[in-house]
């Protein structure tokens, strides 16, 4: 099943015509394809084999609750990163036995409510977090099984506000301190220390920071067995990156392969956490042109989707492709696809070749992850809506927003 084709010049996702999808749900518009979604998934998780191992799908990427239940259907597990994850995952039917919950700020709350449903682990990032969850786990009579995330100091070589593995960023434990933390950690009788590992970065498209890390890992991991500190897992993060335009990332076969030829001989059970590579291909955000505006220096395709829906472009300087939803002849001229928000940030490409008439549609490819769950209501727009198309099947799994939505929670005081 292919997820996003043209069949006839007209744009599908798998096999309904996404000007179908539109008419009926209107845009801006998140279409996501199932097929993609699992294919993706199994790809990562049946590299494995019969051997043991963990998927911890890192729902920051994708957050909508029909996506973690399909992924839930497949046996995957969760990365969280706050209390709202938490109850996502199992609002969508996810295992607690299967979340890992990351993150440097957990609160107390979040701490309590996850000691309470029972989580596979903590991925504790400082020693003022190990003792509170040791405190909190003292209180409620439970062993808090933990991993330390450690920060390497390596260079992931990816946008510098999703690089997390160097010193200079808030992410991990130092590695100077693992040793006496690890010390310490005997100590205190209610935490279990069960793994060890590091998240170094986003949209990696080179495996040696990878295995750079792992090297680490595995350094540290030969040290506390010397200090009697037997662990059971090794937790290398996720990071994964997608070719959006021409970057040549990993094959997950290669990936997969490369660590556990690495991890092979330590014994250890593999914990990874990946998001985008799961999500991002297997979803698109459609929207209409609205205008389009001429001066001298430029041409301007003022679409009905904004910076609000889709910041990736104007936050990382990504590159999305964008494509027309119906494929046509016609004189191209290169247009920046712009939005409606009020900043000269709001864009979504620049110097794009494309022939365009107002009321077309667009299609801004592989925004399945990082997109909707980065969106906001910044100058008060709602939400697009999101569906998902399996086979010739279209279901609305989040309804576009309404201006009462917005305000909801609000009060005039008098
Ligand atoms: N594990 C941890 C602890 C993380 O912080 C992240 C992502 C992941 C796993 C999943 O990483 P992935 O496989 O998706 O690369 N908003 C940015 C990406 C931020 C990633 C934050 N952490 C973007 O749109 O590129």
């Amino acid at each position: 099943m292919q997820s996003f084709h043209y069949k006839n010049n007209e744009l599908y996702a798998e096999n309904v015509a996404i000007r179908t999808i539109t008419s009926k749900f209107g845009t801006p518009c998140y279409i996501y394809s199932r097929a993609q979604i699992e294919k993706n998934w199994h790809e990562f998780n049946d590299v494995f084999g019969s051997e043991p191992h963990r998927i911890c799908y890192a729902v920051k990427a994708n957050s909508n609750l029909a996506i973690l239940n399909i992924l839930a259907k497949l046996g995957s597990g969760f990365d969280i990163v706050s209390g709202g994850e938490l109850e996502r995952v199992l609002a969508a039917g996810g295992d607690p036995a299967k979340i890992v919950f990351s993150g440097v700020g957990k609160t107390d709350s979040e701490i309590l409510r996850a000691l309470e449903v029972g989580i596979f682990c903590f991925n504790v990032e400082s020693e003022a977090e190990l003792e509170k969850i040791n405190q909190l786990a003292e209180k409620q009579n439970k062993i808090a099984p933990i991993s330390l995330r450690v920060n390497p100091d390596i260079d992931a070589r990816t946008h510098p506000y999703i690089a997390t593995g160097l010193k200079e960023n808030k992410f991990g434990i130092e590695l100077s301190d693992v040793m006496p933390l690890c010390q310490k950690i005997k100590s205190l009788n209610n935490i279990k220390l069960i793994s060890i590992g590091c998240h170094i970065g986003s949209q990696l498209t080179e495996l040696d920071p990878f295995l750079e890390a792992l090297d680490c890992l595995l350094d540290l991991i030969q040290k506390l067995k010397s200090a009697q500190l037997d662990l059971h897992y090794l937790n290398l993060g996720g990071g994964l990156g997608i070719a959006y335009r021409d970057e040549t990332p990993p094959a997950i076969s290669d990936y997969i392969s490369a660590i556990r030829n690495k991890l092979a001989p330590s014994k250890l059970e593999l914990i990874l956490e990946p998001g985008r590579i799961i999500v991002a291909n297997a979803g698109i955000l459609v929207t209409k042109v609205e205008y389009l505006k001429h001066n001298d220096h430029k041409n301007f395709a003022i679409v009905d989707a904004g910076m609000n829906d889709l910041i990736r472009p104007v936050l990382y300087d990504a590159w999305h492709n964008i494509i027309p939803v119906s494929e046509k002849n016609g004189n191209k001229t290169h247009y920046d696809i712009v939005g409606p928000v009020c900043e000269s940030a709001d864009f979504f490409g620049k110097d794009r070749e494309l022939a365009l008439e107002t009321g077309d549609l667009l299609a801004i490819m592989s925004s399945g992850a990082y997109g909707f769950s980065m969106s906001s209501n910044y100058n008060s727009r709602p939400r697009p809506s999101e569906v998902i198309v399996n086979g010739d099947q279209t279901h609305l799994i989040r309804k576009r927003e309404k201006v009462d939505d917005l305000f909801a929670l609000e009060q005039i005081i008098k």
